[in-house]
């Protein structure tokens, strides 16, 4: 199922404290892999493409591939660009048919960050999407100020992703404490992001904290790494091999994230 809305999955997930796996995708085998262990598991999932990746191919190209996988299937697939540097390249996604966008607004100046997600976030409403917000960058030494997650969430944010320890591409441990904190005093729907390498207690946890999605592109991205360097006498071999290869690690997150079922 095409899911236009990605608000309603959102809340879905903070209700039932659950999280939706968002994978990080850049073909249509990854992706085809990803919607194929969704339905499997009765699992709504996001799809999501870095900004690199959009600027790669086209919004419009994504959007064609991921609704007609998404239309084959029973589960809600929700399209979110990931790592958006600005609001005319989340309109334009949005406008191409996706359905959620974040804005990677790490290194900005706080007050303009809420005046920016203020004056933009109802245009995104009114579009039927959702609004992810980061203020930090995920190296893993940032730490998010509760205060300023609860303004974002204020201000219109529909997700705030915080840093808590996860980082980018490597294993890590969550700032469990920060996190019950945050939680306490925003009381929103949070996204983390590295979550190929968190670890897989400290994730369990999170989710009863208000954690509503959860970025996986490393893990995924390793299983390309692996069956590349392999010799291959047919591309239908390849390619029928790592799909095998990606769904089974789709359905690995789908299960930690605690999104099997949910759909
Ligand atoms: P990993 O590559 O560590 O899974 O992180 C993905 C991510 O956070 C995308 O924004």
């Amino acid at each position: 199922m095409w899911a236009r809305h990605g608000r309603a999955l959102f809340q879905d997930a903070f209700q039932r404290g659950y999280a939706l796996p968002a994978f990080n995708i850049a073909s249509l085998e990854m992706a085809q892999a990803c919607v194929r262990a969704a339905e499997a598991l009765r699992a709504p999932i996001v799809l999501q493409t870095y900004r690199e990746e959009v600027r790669r191919v086209s919004p419009e190209v994504f959007v064609g591939m991921v609704r007609a996988l998404a239309e084959e299937v029973r589960v809600p697939v929700l399209l979110h660009l990931d790592h958006g540097e600005g609001f005319s390249e989340i309109f334009r996604a949005l406008r191409a048919g996706y359905g959620s966008a974040m804005w990677d607004a790490s290194g900005r100046d706080p007050e303009e960050v809420i005046v920016e997600v203020r004056t933009h976030a109802p245009l995104v409403h009114a579009m039927g999407a959702a609004l992810e917000v980061a203020a930090e960058g995920f190296g893993g030494e940032e730490r998010s100020d509760p205060e300023a997650v609860a303004q974002l969430l204020e201000a219109g944010a529909d997700v705030v992703a915080v840093a808590v320890g996860s980082r980018h591409g490597v294993e890590s441990r969550l700032d469990l404490g920060l996190l019950a904190r945050i939680r306490e005093v925003a009381r929103g729907p949070l996204a983390l992001h590295g979550g190929s390498g968190i670890h897989p207690r400290d994730l369990e946890e999170a989710l009863a904290l208000g954690v509503v999605k959860v970025n996986v592109g490393t893990a995924l991205y390793r299983v390309l790494r692996d069956y590349l360097g392999r010799p291959w006498d047919h591309h239908r071999a390849f390619y029928r091999e790592v799909e095998a290869a990606l769904l089974g690690v789709a359905m690995e997150y789908i299960r930690r994230t605690q999104a099997e079922g949910k759909a």
